[in-house]
């Protein structure tokens, strides 16, 4: 059975089109899964991605790629279905209730969260409004500095909304950042340095969560 993520958070920044890449690399490359990345941004970033992979990998891509409006995600998403075992939804910051048709198609919502107040402020909304849908829920704390803090103000954050949180925290990387201006993800630039760890260790969280 094929399953949707939908990656959604009001804050802008806050890692979404960082982590459907990464996660989509991880799912087609390890797992052998056939995944489409479902772009509903129009800031296209994912698109600008995606094109300077195929130039690069050209027939060794082995993601596929698709946009739709938010509006459209639902009705795309169940066409995708078809002939995917995964579609990962990237969501544009500050949507509302006209993000549900992404939610409501999501057999699961991530909310990546960056440890600061301002992202606990911000994910409030989009925390509500996947539990209206009766939505599985997992926070992610992203961009973190172990050092800080803040991931403890973070966690306690999580814990008093009553939603579940990714055992996975992903830290402040350079990798994430580097390999995706050329096209390309973390597992994909390393084998064993942190970030690769790090986001294999989330797939393995979400490939438990949904059973895939
Ligand atoms: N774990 C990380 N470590 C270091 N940099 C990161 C990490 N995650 C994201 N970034 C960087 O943070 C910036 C914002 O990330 P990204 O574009 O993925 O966020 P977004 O939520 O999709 O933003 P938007 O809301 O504008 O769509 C980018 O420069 C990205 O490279
Ligand atoms: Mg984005």
């Amino acid at each position: 059975m094929s399953k949707v993520i939908t990656i959604a958070q009001q804050k802008g920044g806050s890692g979404k089109t960082t982590i459907a890449a990464n996660l989509a690399a991880v799912f087609s490359l390890k797992y052998n899964l056939s995944t489409t990345l479902l772009d509903t941004d129009p800031q296209g970033s994912l698109g600008k991605w995606f094109m300077t992979r195929n130039d690069k990998l050209k027939s060794k891509n082995t993601i596929q790629f698709k946009t739709a409006s938010l509006w459209g995600a639902q009705y795309e998403a169940k066409t995708l279905k078809e002939k995917n075992d995964l579609i990962i939804i990237d969501t544009p910051p500050k949507i509302d209730a006209d993000g549900r048709p992404a939610i409501e198609i999501a057999d699961l919502v991530i909310i990546p969260i960056s440890p600061s107040q301002v992202d606990f402020w911000a994910t409030e909304s989009i925390i509500e409004l996947a539990k209206r849908e009766k939505k599985e829920i997992l926070i992610l704390i992203n961009r973190a500095n172990s050092k800080s803090k803040l991931i403890k103000e973070a966690i306690t954050f999580i814990n008093e909304m009553n939603v579940k949180k990714a055992k996975t925290i992903l830290g402040n990387r350079q990798i994430f950042v580097s390999s995706m201006g050329l096209g390309l993800t973390a597992v994909e630039k390393q084998r064993t340095g942190k970030g690769c760890l790090e986001i294999m260790s989330l797939s393995k969280e979400i490939k438990s969560l949904l059973q895939i």
